[in-house]
């Protein structure tokens, strides 16, 4: 067993290089292999390698900074409105907590839930298909891929269309909330968008209430009123925004990475183009390929044996999805999109207990768009460079500009 050593300083402000240009995949195969690294003063630990991350994300001694831990480690957190939002989320919490709340998420979150949402799903699309159909040059940022996801989370918890436009700004100024890189302007941005959102979600709790419809946010006060035990209304109001805001930029980037990814590689379109039954394991490689988030955490429960290291107490640990989708001990050619991989245990949704909670639902929705997208616009193509929008963990684009005709 060996301890962890620094990593280089060149390497790092690499890494916190926050202009468009940074490649993330070329700095990962500098760093891939020499993982893990401690990043010197942080008490921060970096982990790339597939195996090693997969391993990390199942450990028991690595944990979520749940709200004590947070006390412990940062105080002053719950006096800021969106980090006490987004910290006492079910995202930031471990057993028993943990435990309680995924089993109420899972029951209203089923399989058979989520493709029932299908053709609705494709209904939708159809919708801002012909919505764009006419214009000749469209954004398929802003016009499909942010348009979708919010119109498909809100359907499932029970947001009205007409509300959906000034909470996907919301929910974009509230997210900022989590990145270490935003000025502080950026930072109290977010705040205020997460009193916004809390004041929205409460509302809509009131109003289901009051007259419940076949949504998730009726079935969680109906689990919450039926055994006040298991599901506190802060939490019942907390679950249903954070689920909102979780399932919108996440897949928004699956879509948008995914177009642009097909777009850059008109041999890889053209296949799928020829053959939509292609479109599932196609979202499955563009997942690896470009994966929505780059980065989770975990705190050390005590020291922690990883491979042939041993990681500290007291750490921080960054578990480098993206990196690990793309290690080639594990993905053949790893920097190439090639649709026909059919690549298995990609680490982008994460793994073992928090393994993301909307994976299918993000599956379905990825799937319904390539597989249709192509066909439907045989001539698409991109105009100018698509613009990255930049955030510390989150990978996606702010601008993806095609021409349709
Ligand atoms: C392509 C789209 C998506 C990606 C890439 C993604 C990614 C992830 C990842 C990596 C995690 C694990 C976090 C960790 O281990 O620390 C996670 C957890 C989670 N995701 Fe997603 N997600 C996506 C879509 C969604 C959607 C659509 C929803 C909700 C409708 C959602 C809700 C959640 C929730 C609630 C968790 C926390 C699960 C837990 O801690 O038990 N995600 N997601």
């Amino acid at each position: 067993m060996t301890s962890v050593p620094d990593v280089d300083a060149n390497l790092l402000s690499a890494f916190l290089d926050s202009s468009e240009e940074r490649d993330p995949y070329a700095l990962y195969d500098m760093v891939r292999d020499l993982t893990p690294l401690r990043v010197p003063g942080m008490d921060t630990v970096l982990i790339g390698k597939y195996d090693d991350t997969m391993a990390a994300l199942r450990h028991p001694g690595l944990v979520k900074r749940d709200p004590a831990r947070r006390d412990a480690d940062k105080p002053g957190w719950r006096d800021q409105p969106g980090s006490a939002e987004f910290y006492q989320s079910i995202l930031w919490q471990n057993p028993p907590d943990h435990t309680r709340l995924r089993k109420l998420l899972n029951r209203a979150f089923t399989p058979r839930r989520v493709q029932a949402l299908r053709p609705a799903i494709e209904q939708r699309v159809e919708d801002l298909y012909r919505a764009m159909a006419d214009r000749g040059t469209v954004d398929l940022y802003a016009d499909l891929a942010a348009q979708l996801p919010m119109a498909v989370i809100g359907d499932l918890v029970g947001v009205p269309d007409a509300d959906q436009p000034d909470l996907r700004a919301l929910v974009m100024d509230f997210l900022l909330v989590i990145d270490p890189l935003q000025p502080l302007e950026a930072v109290q941005r977010a705040e205020r968008a997460s009193i916004r959102l809390r004041e929205y979600f409460a509302d809509l709790v009131t109003l289901r209430r009051a007259s419940p419809r076949d949504d998730l946010a009726s079935d969680l006060i109906a689990v919450r009123d039926g055994d006040a035990g298991r599901l506190s209304e802060e939490e019942l109001v907390r679950t249903v925004f954070i689920l909102f805001a979780a399932g919108f930029e996440t897949t928004a980037n699956l879509l948008g990475n995914g177009c642009v990814a097909l777009l850059q590689h008109p041999d890889q379109a053209a296949l799928l183009r020829d053959d939509p039954s292609l479109a599932a394991q196609a979202t499955e490689e563009v997942l690896r390929f470009d994966a929505p988030l780059q980065f989770v955490s975990r705190v050390t429960d005590g020291a922690v044996s990883l491979g042939t290291s041993v990681i500290p107490a007291e750490s921080s640990v960054v578990l480098m999805l993206g990196a690990a989708n793309r290690d080639p001990l594990v993905f053949e050619g790893p920097h190439r999109l090639q649709l026909t991989r059919k690549p298995s245990g990609i680490a982008a949704f994460g793994m073992g207990p928090h393994y993301c909670l909307g994976a299918g639902l993000a599956r379905l929705e990825g799937e319904v768009v390539f597989g249709s997208l192509l066909r439907r616009f045989p001539g698409i193509e991109l105009t100018a460079v698509p613009h990255r929008r930049l955030t510390f963990n989150m990978n996606g684009f702010t601008t993806v500009p095609v021409s349709i005709s």
